[in-house]
């Protein structure tokens, strides 16, 4: 069985101090909920202070992006071996890496395989754009981008699939839960054609997309949805511990 996962993307918000105050309002909460995974995944440059704060408790931390090579001559970049000591999770081939920095799907596979050479746990990220779903293609562009970043994977050790509908994001038009199931059901057939019948199965496929506290628990109590990542409402600690409740109480 996948596990279930929370994690919260907090994107390019958060100073320092404010990263270390909004992890320390929520860790008291997050420490109770049992039974899924809690990851937070601030800024590069909290994620150390974040990591020290989390050390020994049950909240796991994630980078949001990350280089496709070990080191070298890519001024302002972070790789894989820099992340590797303070984090556990990356998120690559978000949405907005794609359509606003121009991350093209082999790039993002060359991440994945890097991410996964170094340890580290992918979030790989696929969704499809309106116009996309409106000319019926939105099952064709998830699974182009699912075969790109998990191109030359052999042991797929640690992947996350993120499903996020780019036209959900920020919008706080969500998907129905509905859309969300038929979508991961088409992600975990695409994965057990290219990685065998046991990674689908295993694997945790988390929707993300306007999900807040409110409609977490009809998202995850979908037979395939195996959880969350969220963006606006990962940023106010009672919002987000609420939310991981309400998933926790669905799952159960
Ligand atoms: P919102 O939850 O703000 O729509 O963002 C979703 C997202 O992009 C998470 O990675």
């Amino acid at each position: 069985m996948p596990e279930t996962i929370i994690a919260g993307n907090w994107k390019m918000n958060t100073t320092l101090d404010e990263a270390q105050a909004l992890v320390r309002a929520m860790k008291p909460g997050l420490e109770e909920i049992k039974g899924l995974r809690k990851v937070v995944c601030p800024p590069f440059v909290s994620l150390s202070a974040v990591s020290s704060l989390l050390k020994g408790s049950t909240i796991e931390v994630g980078a949001q992006n990350m280089h496709s090579e070990k080191s070298g001559a890519f001024t302002g970049e972070v790789s894989s071996a820099m992340l590797s000591g303070l984090c556990k999770y990356v998120i690559l081939g978000h949405s907005e890496r794609r359509h606003i920095f121009g991350e093209a799907d082999d790039l993002v596979g060359r991440k994945v395989r890097a991410a996964m050479s170094a340890g580290l746990s992918p979030i790989l990220c696929v969704g499809e754009q309106l116009a996309e779903r409106e000319q019926g293609r939105a099952e064709a562009v998830v699974e182009r981008q699912l075969r790109a970043g998990l191109d030359g994977i052999t042991t797929p050790r640690g992947l996350i699939v993120a499903y996020e509908p780019v036209w959900a994001i920020g919008t706080g038009k969500a998907a129905t839960p509905q859309d969300a199931q038929q979508m991961m059901s088409h992600i975990r057939r695409v994965l057990a054609t290219l990685q065998g019948q046991a990674v689908a199965a295993n694997t945790s496929l988390l929707y993300g997309g306007s999900v807040n506290a409110d409609n977490v628990a009809a998202f995850v109590r979908e037979p395939d949805v195996n959880g969350a990542l969220v963006g606006g409402a990962s940023l106010k600690a009672d919002v987000f511990v609420q939310l991981a409740r309400n998933a926790a109480t669905a799952r159960t």
